[in-house]
């Protein structure tokens, strides 16, 4: 079955069981263990270069060193169908009549077929041997039987090995038999070099290493192979009886359609079963065109819808039947796959296809439901449909916020006042002339007007204008809420004269400088001051003038202070002005 460094002991048990055979098949009792078939005396493959093989193989063939064909992706055929075969193969060696085994037919490889590591992912690399059962389990295969070739001894993986598009095992480049499915769904049967097998354009998904090209491009090729393939042409008792020894075996292949063809015999090591070269004849007879054989030999196990169907386990300590043996890598078909094998993590696969979650489409549910333009310009697909920009609302974010709200959803109210319009997406205001501030709630200041209050009042000596439209006929009460005379604004005539100039030099931007403002109110309050001072005087007397029974005249104001002055003397009460009653009060009291 498979290949053993340096085991003499094995090799001289072979070479023993191979003398008494010769004599006395039918009653030899084999054990469990000595059904070995090994194809090297030594490491597994050869150690010529892969050059040696180009360079050694028929001229028709060129350089190139293996063969190529698309596989098919029949997606409406049954994943695999599978055939058990009765075959007469007797010939000059006499004892064999009959051998019987199973043809297996996958019409969709790339998605159906998988190189499985023995018992689990990562098995390789323990160096773990199993049952062929127990690994197709794992995987659920509905089709399985050997795999790659390992060392009987400590369970190593030989050869290359890519398990579902992962790299388990590099063999550096060994000239075995190799078959592959690449990415694209490319079939791969002959010799790589390490160059192929690592590449990484159109990368291996699945790799196995075997021992024999049984079939190239529809014609049988062992001769060649055991030139490629065996160390020392010379040499060759161990490698020819491998491929002339009747055997359990297994293969795999392709038909002309790209068809994977999986050939499983059953068998017992020199007693029955096919030699290779019965093998390739039995799979171009059926169609067959590229085909390399597998690890088999004692222990070619045929696992069918999870159940062993190579040959009956109930009778497997019969000498006639070997009991299935814990062996390395598996050729698994299983259901279909999904690509991607998640279906991106939104959706479930069934029979090959993903039905996709709520929010996802596509064939592997890459996509969101809605596409681009979909959502427009304003807004992006997500699993739960439309997301709109702020400022934007509808099914496919078509429409604006309504007047009055703004930012995302639309769900946050303006707060412009004075007419003001609410930009849709931050919320900002838009004022209209004659007003600023966040949310216009501001009128321009004085001597300013317009858009922004940008625009300078251009009145005859300064003085204000309508702050929206900038007109000078405009009273002063209708301009301002505040109180002050027409009169005393224009006064400040100078000082917007001044102010202006120190504007203009210092920046661009129309507003007063806290300098100027203290200027400017100064300014006014002095002359609100003065006004009321003037105000309450004049009130004041008239009030004491009505005290007095008009006794006194009006005396203007500027002439009080003087003719209080002048009455202190002459007159004792009544001609006391407001500030001397006040002040002889005070004197009192102190
Ligand atoms: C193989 O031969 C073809 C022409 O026959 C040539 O174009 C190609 O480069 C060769 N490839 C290699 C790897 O030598
Ligand atoms: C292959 O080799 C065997 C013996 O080694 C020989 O009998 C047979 O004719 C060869 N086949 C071909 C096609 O050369
Ligand atoms: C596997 O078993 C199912 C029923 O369990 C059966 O319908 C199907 O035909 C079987 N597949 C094969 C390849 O025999
Ligand atoms: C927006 O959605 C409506 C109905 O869902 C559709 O008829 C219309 O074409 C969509 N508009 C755009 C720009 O996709
Ligand atoms: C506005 O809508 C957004 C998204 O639709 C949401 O996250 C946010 O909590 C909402 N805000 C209010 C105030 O409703």
């Amino acid at each position: 079955m498979a290949t053993s460094p340096v085991n003499f002991d094995r090799i001289s048990l072979f070479l023993i069981c191979l003398g008494v055979c010769l004599s006395q098949c039918e009653d030899i009792r084999h054990s469990l263990d000595d059904d070995l078939l090994l194809p090297y005396t030594k490491s597994h493959g050869p150690s010529h270069s892969h050059r040696h093989v180009r360079d050694c193989q028929p001229i028709s063939n060129g350089n190139v060193t293996h063969e190529n064909w698309a596989a098919s992706r029949h997606s409406n055929s049954p994943v695999v169908e599978s055939k058990i075969f009765i075959s007469d193969i007797s010939d000059d060696s006499g004892f064999q009549k009959w051998v019987s085994g199973h043809i297996t037919v996958v019409h969709d490889p790339l998605r159906t077929v998988s190189v499985l590591e023995p018992g689990t992912p990562g098995g390789c690399e323990q160096n773990y041997r199993k049952l062929v059962e127990l690994t197709a389990k794992t995987r659920k295969c509905l089709v399985a039987q050997n795999g790659g070739y390992f060392n009987t001894i400590t369970g190593q993986c030989l050869g290359n090995v890519v398990s579902d598009g992962k790299l388990v095992r590099n063999s550096g480049g060994i000239q075995n038999a190799q078959f592959g499915i690449r990415k694209d769904g490319t079939l791969v049967f002959g010799y790589l070099s390490e160059d192929d097998v690592l590449d990484q354009v159109n990368p291996f998904v699945q790799l196995i290493s075997g021992v024999v090209w049984l079939l190239r491009a529809g014609e049988i090729y062992i001769n060649e192979s055991i030139q490629a393939e065996c160390d020392k042409t010379q040499e060759t008792g161990t490698f020819q009886s491998f491929v002339d020894v009747l055997s359990a075996r297994t293969a795999v292949g392709h038909d002309a359609e790209g068809r994977l063809i999986l050939f499983h015999v059953d068998g017992q090591t020199k007693i029955r079963g096919m030699n290779l070269r019965q093998v390739a004849k039995f799979l171009k007879e059926q169609g067959v065109i590229n085909a390399i054989n597998l690890d088999g030999g004692g222990s070619a196990t045929y696992i069918l819808n999870g159940s062993l169907a190579s040959y009956p386990s109930d009778h497997c300590q019969d000498p006639m039947w070997r009991c299935p043996r814990a062996v390395s890598t598996v050729l698994c078909v299983h259901e279909r796959l999904c690509q991607p094998e998640d279906c991106s993590g939104h959706g479930r696969c069934v029979d090959g296809q993903c039905v996709c979650q709520q929010g996802w489409r596509g064939p592997g549910c890459a996509n969101l439901t809605c596409q681009p333009p979909e959502c427009g310009e304003h807004g992006i697909c997500t699993e739960n449909g439309c997301a709109c920009d702020a400022g934007w609302m509808g099914v496919n974010c078509s429409r604006e916020c309504a007047a009055g709200f703004y930012g995302d959803g639309c769900n946050q109210t303006c707060t412009c006042t004075n007419g003001g319009l609410c930009d849709p997406v931050h919320g900002h205001c838009i004022c209209p002339a004659g007003f600023r501030g966040d949310s216009c709630e501001q009128e321009c200041p004085i001597g300013f007007y317009g858009l922004n209050c940008e625009q300078l009042c251009q009145c005859h000596d300064m003085c204000l204008c309508d702050t929206v439209t900038g007109n000078c006929n405009a009273t002063f009460q209708e301009v301002r809420n505040i109180s002050l005379h027409k009169a005393d604004h224009c006064l400040v005539t100078e000082m917007w004269r001044e102010w202006r100039k120190e504007e203009e030099t210092r920046t661009t931007r129309p507003y007063l400088s806290e300098q100027s403002w203290l200027v400017v109110c100064t300014l006014l309050a002095t002359s609100l001051l003065a006004s009321l001072t003037s105000n309450l005087i004049q009130t004041c007397r008239k009030c004491k003038a009505r005290r007095q029974r008009q006794e006194y005249s009006y005396v203007p104001l500027g002439e009080i202070n003087g003719a209080a002055e002048r009455g202190r003397g002459q007159r004792t009460k009544p001609g006391k002005g407001l500030f001397q009653q006040e002040d002889s009060e005070s004197q009192d009291s102190s």
